[in-house]
């Protein structure tokens, strides 16, 4: 599979995702005891953190270059592994693991477009009463973005709503997920966070819009999409001091395995 990811993108663009992480991993209030999976670990930044908190913690990533660069953060107690977040259950089997006290997740669920498999998954790993808690983008997040880059592949004769690589359910939808798939829902919340991006949308786009993007032929075509969307959304999400912001909305849950 090839990797679109770039770990060296996403610290220019996007080193603001960790950083935001601190509300979930404060409800996640890991112990000094326990055993904890970081679900879609990225670069680790946020797992090393979590590493101070807890015995163990393993992260996992369907990016080779963010587990590389992980793996270069590396301190201590943290373990890295590629595997895909829709066969957790498979990974686990094959790497006899030990079931986790608790699985994390920050800025990851929204990427799995089989969201029921992600659940299972999560829930497979688990201890009996182990807890899964996540924070990823909920209805409506990044609408303005989403729908522009929707809109900019339409007109150029894709699908761009088929294009789109994310999931972003509301809280009724996802707690009827966790239901059906043996967990007990704790707490579930949509928040909306205005974020202040690195640097601009068009770098917010190259580094995470890319599902968009590989599909256009040349070059130039991605870069007039760039342009395109830039353009449509800087009277309104350009401050007047030059910063750019995108209303961000994080599903935050807890939920506990039955
Ligand atoms: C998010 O963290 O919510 C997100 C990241 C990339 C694309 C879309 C949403």
């Amino acid at each position: 599979m090839t990797d679109s990811w770039s770990a060296s993108n996403y610290d220019t663009h996007a080193s603001f995702v960790p950083k935001l992480g601190n509300i979930i991993l404060d409800k996640l209030d890991a112990k000094p005891s326990e055993r904890i999976l970081d679900f879609g670990c990225g670069d680790g930044v946020l797992t090393q953190q979590l590493a101070q908190k807890c015995h163990t913690v393993v992260g996992i990533d369907a990016s080779p270059d963010m587990i590389a660069k992980a793996k270069q953060l590396r301190q201590g107690i943290a373990e890295y592994h590629v595997a895909d977040g829709h066969c957790l259950d498979d990974w686990f089997d094959e790497q006899k693991q030990e079931p986790f006290d608790a699985v994390f997740s920050s800025a990851t669920l929204h990427w799995l477009k089989e969201p029921a498999k992600a659940i299972r998954g999560i829930h497979h790993v688990l201890k009996p009463n182990g807890r899964m808690v996540a924070e990823f983008g909920g209805f409506m997040n990044c609408g303005e973005v989403h729908t522009a880059l929707i809109t900019a592949m339409n007109r150029r004769g894709h699908d761009g709503k088929a294009l789109s690589p994310w999931y972003f359910p509301s809280e009724a939808e996802y707690s009827k997920l966790l239901e059906a798939n043996g967990f007990r829902v704790d707490s579930i919340e949509l928040v909306p966070r205005m974020t202040q991006l690195n640097t601009d949308i068009a770098g917010w786009l190259t580094t995470f819009g890319f599902a968009f993007l590989e599909v256009l032929k040349t070059e130039q075509e991605r870069q007039e999409v760039l342009a395109e969307i830039m353009e449509h959304l800087r009277p309104v999400y350009q401050r007047e001091d030059g910063k750019w912001f995108i209303m961000y909305v994080r599903l935050r849950v807890v939920a506990y395995k039955q």
